[in-house]
């Protein structure tokens, strides 16, 4: 069995943490700080608890210039999936208290049939979510919100798969986007871990106005490229990623979410409403207000992974005086290594993605080697292993290879696996 330093993992996530974060956590899992106990063992209402939040909350901000007191940050217990769910529950609920407090402006103490009636009308007439599907992931979060509201409440913005023969892989140009007129939200995955698919740069027709209120509701899934690059925070109302591939181990999630749709500017509908009008109420877990007014501990909370995410920023603060500009340089270099080494052998190596929308962190391609394909494939993978590169078969549903090229892959892992590439080709 080859021991950990002898090992690349290349895996999608969960992913490989830095070692000795994990030395560091593994010690605090049997006596947190000399205390006898374990950081696991620990109250999640002791002071060691909220100081293990707050300075990871802290430490995110920082890295990511997240100015708190304009956004909320939040760790949530049912992962990115859990998130889907979530942005649906809490952005309707904020479009339908808007138009509560709009219909409160035209008639005061308006009784609650009248309300009902009226909210109704507007549920019927102008309620759009707005998604744009560019991946697996971003698939699964339409298809969530339709589950949860029906069909007719969401609105395909744009279909990648219908510019790019039938499959993922391509960001469609973004004049052809159909947008709707003040959606109660408009949802993204910036990084499609599947598919290999990256958003270049944040969508300009998404961009906020200054002064101007009738901005998009922008939501944005981050869960697989959170804290490679810098995010332009004030273009979104809530960015949101599971903590299992950039920053920590799964178990948390995190929420970063505009104030200003969470008490007291936004109380989200009093239950009773929401059900007379035909509209879900949310599980109180899935709720960003008590969560946020409770600092993320209204039940227990997973400390020890919290504590794991902390230990992640804390060695990247330390790593990088320029913060997550730093971690973007490297990012870059390792995917132009082996991206450089998958175009420079066209016959043997074909990348699934196009070249405008190359992820940096999964690195999606098929080897062709010979035209038998299956396997090319399994002699590539059987090599790799033997070299200690581990983790490089895609996704089930898209088969093919996968390189997971995450902030805890080394520059001198991606040299390794570059290095492969070509040494395979020419083999
Ligand atoms: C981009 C993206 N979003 C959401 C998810 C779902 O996350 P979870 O498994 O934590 O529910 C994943 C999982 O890999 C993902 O890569």
């Amino acid at each position: 069995m080859p021991s950990r330093s002898e090992i690349t993992y290349f895996g999608a996530g969960p992913a490989a943490l830095p070692t000795d974060v994990l030395e560091t956590a593994a010690k605090a899992l049997v006596d947190y700080n000399g205390t006898g106990l374990g950081i696991a063992e620990h109250s999640h209402r002791s002071q060691y608890a909220t100081d293990i939040i707050n300075n990871a909350k802290n430490d995110l901000a920082s890295y990511l210039d997240i100015d708190q007191s304009v956004y909320d940050i939040l760790f949530m217990q049912a992962g990115g999936t859990g998130e889907f769910s979530a942005v649906v529950y809490n952005l309707v609920g904020a479009w339908v208290q808007n138009k509560i407090f709009e219909a409160s402006k035209e008639v005061t103490d308006i009784p609650q049939d009248e309300l009902v009636r009226r909210l109704k009308e507007k549920i019927a007439n102008e309620l759009k979510l707005d998604y744009i599907v560019t991946g697996s992931w971003s698939l699964k979060a339409y298809e969530e919100a339709i589950r949860l509201l029906g069909k007719e409440y969401v609105n395909l913005v744009v279909d990648a798969r219908e510019h790019n023969n039938g499959k993922f892989g391509v960001i469609p140009d973004e004049s052809t986007w159909k947008l709707s007129e003040n959606a109660a939200l408009v949802y993204y995955c910036d990084n499609e871990t599947v598919d290999g698919v990256e958003f270049p740069a944040f969508p300009e027709i998404l961009r906020s106005k200054p002064d101007s209120d009738s901005n998009p509701i922008v939501v944005a899934d981050m869960s697989s490229n959170i804290l490679s690059r810098r995010v332009p925070v004030n273009d979104h109302s809530i960015i949101f990623f599971g903590a299992q591939k950039n920053l920590g181990s799964a178990g948390v999630a995190v929420a970063v979410v505009k104030k200003t749709f969470l008490p007291p500017v936004t109380p989200q509908p009093q239950p009773d409403i929401m059900r007379k009008i035909g509209l879900p109420v949310p599980p109180i877990m899935m709720e960003y207000a008590p969560i946020a007014k409770n600092n993320s501990l209204y039940n227990t909370l997973s400390i020890f992974d919290v504590f794991i995410a902390g230990q992640v920023l804390k060695k990247l603060l330390a790593t990088y005086p320029d913060k997550v500009d730093g971690q973007r340089k490297v990012a870059e270099q390792k995917a132009q290594l082996i991206y450089g080494a998958l175009d420079k052998f066209p016959d043997v190596y074909k990348v699934v993605p196009s070249k405008g929308a190359r992820s940096r962190m999964n690195i999606c391609f098929r080897v062709i080697k010979n035209g038998d394909v299956d396997a090319a494939e399994k002699e590539f993978l059987a090599q790799a292993t033997k070299l200690g590169l581990t983790g490089l078969k895609g996704h089930r549903s898209v088969g093919g290879m996968r390189a997971s090229n995450y902030n805890s892959i080394s520059l001198e892992g991606a040299q390794k696996l570059a290095k492969f590439i070509a040494d395979f080709a020419q083999s």
